[in-house]
């Protein structure tokens, strides 16, 4: 497998899928695997799930595509949808996670500008931090291995260690404009901000006059048992970044922002050729039909709690494996004391899937519609994982001296 015609940055196992349905997806040989990696939180209602292909399906045959010169009542449907179930007033539709990272740096940088304070264009981001692989992205993720040979990084991005909010505190200059933080952040490892942690990024931003950036592209449409996970802090932010789950599979992301926030972002600033499409708002507008459902939510925390409690007494019954669980709602991690990549292979001898993270975490990420059922095969397949695992070879399964935990 794998082909010479394509670029050579992925890592990719020999194995691929012909078709998915809910939590499963499935080769060309009809072997089954239980996906809890769900496109590293994309397909939040599972594989081809009847409502989303239909949308997709009937608009297809209706109208592919149209530019932003035209009115989109899709878009502005699910615009309007968006701004009733969030902090926000105004939302730009994106295709990506990055895009829509890179509207609200755009947006932040722009309201004060337009307040005459051309020189704050400086944002405070925080170690570990992932927010797509974009130019600015990248720079705002400040990871080095990310940014290598890509010339001078984009300049106004200070980081300081995940969740020091003293070290916030002396970051802030005349020159910030923003703080841009995930509340959990998912590449990083399922490392969860506390919720005092936001409440206090809430207080700096009103004390200092700065704007609050969520990235909420891995976190957000309903993964924590919130429609965005900033929900659970009781805080709103000025800006926010959603992508993955809004669109279950298709392509999109979008950009919310509060009326005052958005202020700078005026005809001409900013605008993307398929930002917005009709395809891809049909099955947002289709997405959200479900995760908007009286009742949806609150099972994706009760899923989430049952898969969280079943891991912890594996966590309990493998200790030389498990080194923590953590996580909220269906965006659990599992961290491992063996190396994160001998787990995800024993878990795939299991016909189970999940996606690596920083500090040598497994993710954890099934579809938000999972069934009782699912979970706990799930929890099954993994116990079986670990027994496999634990009959494994010293040098084979530990982390090596000083070896880096990032995936
Ligand atoms: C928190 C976060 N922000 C941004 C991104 C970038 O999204 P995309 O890959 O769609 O550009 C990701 C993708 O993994 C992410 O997890």
């Amino acid at each position: 497998m794998g082909s010479p015609a394509l670029y050579d940055t992925y890592a990719r196992l020999p194995l691929a899928f012909e078709r998915g349905e809910g939590s499963w997806l499935i080769t060309a040989d009809g072997t089954r695997y239980l996906d809890f990696a769900a496109g590293i939180a994309v397909n939040v209602l599972g594989h081809a799930h009847p409502h989303l292909v239909a949308a997709l399906v009937g608009q297809a045959g209706r109208l592919w595509h149209v530019s932003n010169l035209y009115e989109i009542p899709g878009q502005q449907k699910l615009g309007e949808r968006l701004a009733q179930n969030t902090f926000a007033d105004r939302v730009f539709f994106t295709n990506s996670g990055a895009e829509a990272l890179e509207c609200a740096i755009k947006t932040a940088r722009r309201y004060h500008f337009v307040n005459g304070a051309e020189n704050r264009i400086r944002i405070i981001t925080f170690e570990g931090a992932f927010h797509g692989r974009t130019l600015a992205t990248i720079a705002a993720g400040g990871q080095k291995k990310y940014l290598e040979g890509f010339g001078p990084a984009v300049e106004g991005f200070d980081q300081v260690p995940f969740g020091d909010m003293e070290a916030v505190e002396k970051a802030i200059t005349p020159d910030t404009a923003a703080i841009l933080v995930e509340p959990v952040q998912g590449e990083g490892g399922i490392r969860r901000l506390s919720l005092a942690s936001m409440r206090k990024l809430r207080e700096l931003c009103d004390r200092h006059g700065l704007l609050l950036v969520l990235d909420e592209v891995q976190s957000g449409v309903g993964r924590t048992g919130k429609l965005l996970a900033h929900e659970w802090a009781g805080i709103e932010p000025d800006i926010a970044a959603i992508a993955k789950g809004i669109g279950g599979g298709f392509p999109m992301g979008a950009c919310l922002a509060t009326e005052e926030a958005a202020k700078g972002m005026t005809p001409g600033v900013h605008g993307t050729t398929f930002g917005g499409n009709p395809m891809a708002m049909a099955v947002g507008n289709a997405v959200l039909d479900i995760i908007l459902e009286e009742g949806f939510l609150e099972e994706v925390a009760r899923k989430g709690l049952l898969l969280k409690q079943g891991l912890a007494a594996l966590a309990d019954e493998f200790p030389d494996i498990v080194e923590e669980i953590r996580g909220e709602g269906l965006m659990l991690g599992i961290r491992c004391k063996i190396r994160n990549a001998v787990l995800q292979g024993a878990l795939r001898e299991e016909k189970f899937l999940c996606a690596p993270a920083g500090e040598n975490v497994l993710r954890l990420l099934p579809p938000l519609n999972v069934s009782d059922d699912e979970v706990n095969e799930a929890l099954g397949r993994i116990r079986t994982a670990m027994q496999a695992v634990t009959t494994g070879s010293a040098e084979e399964i530990l982390p090596a001296a000083g070896e880096k935990s990032q995936a």
